[in-house]
């Protein structure tokens, strides 16, 4: 394997296609305590039509970087204090709050993944499609009942006239999700960014929305930024990820160079924590230990305390970022060519992988 030395923002590229690339982004949020910085230096491109997965355990700055995105982070304690959001070609951080309302929705939207939290139970879909749709197109009423029930056709609704009038109770899971998506899509935005709620949600429903989701990329081009914990969910439906931990992306690449061979050894054992088809019983792997608190940073790699392979300049200061092929970055010591630690154990790649 041949590494070279790269600066960190080589993972931004500029192409024509990229529709959204991210550079060097800080959220801290300041509270009486402590400084926490939630995302602290991370940077990213997404093109259209592509899938990018945002996967790391709970609490690593998924959501934080999610809102930064939109411009949505929780104010005052939160706030983005460096960086770069360009998207479709302007940085988003030089606007102005007005300008921010035109970008939001119509460029960049977000979705939760439980469509339980997402549509208000007292208001029929119909409403709330036609509330959206109204915010994107300022028409007259009768118009707008036509692009309600367009809406609901471009998700796959059957029968899209005969829903407009029930209630989300009426609706099961599934079509809950899709109306959902219609709203998320009303704007016709070239990004959207599905984030996972704080309590687990099954599997089942993650691949289900991003199933939809895809079903709409394949008709406009859609640029999907979708956030997980579930490293197998990423492996079967995107195209590219990027590992969080501690509010830095460690790794990142497309899917199938990471899966079959993850640079990092977080990754690695966060890929060996996927459960097998197989394995319906029996331990599943386990990471010691618990990531940092993001209010008390250590110096140098932040993954260093759990690392079975982490040698003094491992605390002492944080990994350049290596580059291993194709836009496969992972921020470790031991990739470098002069590493004189233990050599990371060749990865060998689980079997019975679902997808
Ligand atoms: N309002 C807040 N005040 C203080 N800390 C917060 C607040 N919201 C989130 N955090 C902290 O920011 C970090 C990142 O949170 P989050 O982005 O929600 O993580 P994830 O989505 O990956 O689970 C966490 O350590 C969390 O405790
Ligand atoms: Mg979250």
């Amino acid at each position: 394997m041949t590494t070279t030395v790269q600066q960190t923002d080589s993972a931004v590229e500029t192409n024509d296609e990229v529709i959204l690339a991210v550079n060097d982004l800080r959220t801290y949020i300041f509270t009486r305590a402590a400084t926490v910085k939630a995302v602290d230096g991370i940077s990213f491109s997404l093109r259209k039509g592509e899938t990018l997965g945002i996967v790391g355990e709970s609490g690593c700055g998924k959501t934080m970087t999610a809102l930064s995105l939109l411009r949505l982070v929780p104010r005052p304690a939160g706030r983005i204090v460096t960086g770069e959001i360009v998207l479709n070609g302007e940085d988003i951080l030089q606007k102005s709050e007005d300008e921010m309302r035109d970008v939001r929705g119509r460029q960049i939207s977000m979705i939760l993944q439980d469509p339980q939290t997402s549509l208000n139970p007292v208001f029929t879909i119909g409403n709330q499609l036609r509330e959206a749709l109204g915010i994107a197109h300022k028409e007259n009423k009768r118009s707008m009942l036509g692009r309600a029930v367009d809406a609901l056709r471009s998700v796959n609704v059957a029968a899209p006239e005969r829903r407009l009038d029930d209630y989300p109770h009426q609706m099961s899971g599934g079509m809950k999700q899709r109306v959902v998506g219609a709203i998320a899509m009303s704007c016709e935005p070239g990004v959207i960014i599905a984030d996972e709620p704080t309590t687990a949600l099954d599997v089942t429903i993650q691949l289900q929305y991003l199933r939809l989701l895809k079903e709409i990329q394949a008709n406009t081009g859609l640029g999907i930024i979708f956030i997980t914990h579930d490293f197998g969910v990423v492996a079967r439906m995107c195209d590219r990820v990027a590992v969080m931990y501690a509010g830095r992306i460690i790794e990142q690449g497309e899917v199938r160079d990471i899966f079959n061979a993850p640079a990092h050894p977080y990754t690695q054992a966060l890929i060996n924590s996927v459960p097998k088809l197989e394995q319906r019983v029996g331990r599943l792997y386990q990471i010691d230990g618990q990531p940092p608190l993001l209010s008390n940073l250590p110096e140098g790699c932040r993954f260093a305390p759990r690392c079975a392979y982490a040698s003094d300049q491992c605390l002492e200061s944080y990994p350049q970022s290596y580059h291993m092929k194709d836009g496969h970055y992972a921020d470790c010591w031991a990739l470098d060519p002069a590493w004189q630690g233990t050599p990371i154990a060749e990865f060998i790649a689980p079997t019975g992988r679902t997808g």
